[in-house]
């Protein structure tokens, strides 16, 4: 997958435990009807296998040409080891239905499991923290399912500088995308910038900062995308949604944003490119929003022993472990 290649913008498929795998496949049939070509799936969201039969029947009755799409999915936490990156992903194809992927990311780079659904403050005993040589075991897998076609790209998923740091220089092929959270509210911009001068295309998830994320997900401290000010009032100027201000601003920075919805994909995609592109000041005007207010904390991977979240994003620059 040639990085250039990638759509603007694509449509996220994580149900967020509210909608069931039926509803998110009808709305990927409807996004690719309306023109979406990138869809951001992932095993563990448990739906690939409905999604799978919308994808056959769209490429089967010719609405889309497999080549025209794009399908990411994931491996998850508990098929890091040995032999295990491979199953997963012949898992994927399976029930997408494909013979390939176009990229194949590493979900997270923790190698430990939880049951889907737990409690945020829900720890798992074999849970371990990220190690240079664990993750490495995984991206060679990674590595071997590029050399042999079945993914024609392969990426990292929700890492930190110091982590990068600690295994590109391992990798001998380099991930092509990084996906990360990223949204007016929690704009990551030194990782932004780090990803894009290392010449990794940075995908944007949470692009309307995740309104309807699981209840697990949510603290009293965080900050809707979507309310910010300068937000708000872009959007009113523009007669949309302040959700499309926030993929209009995605787009225009350069990430891929891949906004999840059932009821308004296709004004998503209308409307971001429909209406006229924000300004550069409107741009700087809401660079300088930022909150960094990081809302997927990933506190359900947390090891006994560590503190609390923000062990997990390596935030004094270092890797906690
Ligand atoms: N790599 C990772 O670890 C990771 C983590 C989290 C998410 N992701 C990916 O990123 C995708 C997006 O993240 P997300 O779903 O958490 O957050 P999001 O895309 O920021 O927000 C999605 C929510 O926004 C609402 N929405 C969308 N367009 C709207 C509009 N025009 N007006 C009003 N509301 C609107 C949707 O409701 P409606 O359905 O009503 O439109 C939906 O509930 C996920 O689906 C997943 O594919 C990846």
């Amino acid at each position: 997958m040639n990085i250039a290649k990638i759509p603007k913008i694509g449509l996220g498929t994580f149900g967020s435990d509210r909608f069931t795998p039926a509803q998110v496949a009808n709305a990927v049939k409807g996004a690719i009807d309306c023109g979406y070509r990138l869809f951001d799936c992932a095993a563990v969201y448990g739906n690939e296998d409905l999604i799978g039969e919308v994808f056959d029947e769209a490429i089967n009755s010719g609405v889309v040409k497999r080549e025209e799409l794009t399908i990411i999915s994931k491996v998850w936490n508990n098929m890091h080891g040995r032999g295990d990156v491979l199953l997963a992903c012949a898992k994927s194809l399976r029930d997408l239905r494909l013979e390939y992927l176009d990229i194949y990311f590493v979900h997270w780079p923790f190698p430990n499991y939880h049951a889907p659904g737990v409690d945020g403050d829900a720890r798992h005993p074999d849970s371990r923290p990220f190690r240079a040589d664990d993750f490495m075991t995984c991206w060679r897998q990674m590595e071997r399912l590029a050399d042999i076609g079945l993914v024609k790209s392969i990426g990292m998923s929700n890492m930190t500088i110091p982590k990068l740091d600690a295994v590109l220089p391992q990798c001998r092929i380099k991930p092509a995308f990084i996906e990360l959270e990223l949204h007016p509210a929690f704009q990551q911009e030194q990782l932004f910038d780090y990803c894009v001068a290392k010449g990794i295309q940075p995908i944007g998830y949470c692009p309307i900062g995740s309104p309807n994320r699981p209840e697990r997900d949510k603290t009293p401290d965080d900050i809707a995308a979507t309310e910010l000010p300068e937000i708000t009032e872009i959007a009113e100027t523009l007669g949309v949604h302040p959700a499309i201000v926030c993929l209009k601003w995605s787009v225009q920075i350069g990430a891929v944003p891949i906004p999840f919805s059932v009821n308004n994909y296709k004004a998503n995609l209308e409307q971001t490119f429909n209406t006229r592109p924000l300004t550069d000041a409107e741009v700087a005007k809401i660079n300088r929003a930022d909150k960094n207010c990081r809302l997927i904390k990933g506190q359900v991977f947390l090891w006994d022993g560590a503190k609390d979240w923000r062990d997990l994003w390596d935030e004094d620059g270092v890797i906690v472990n």
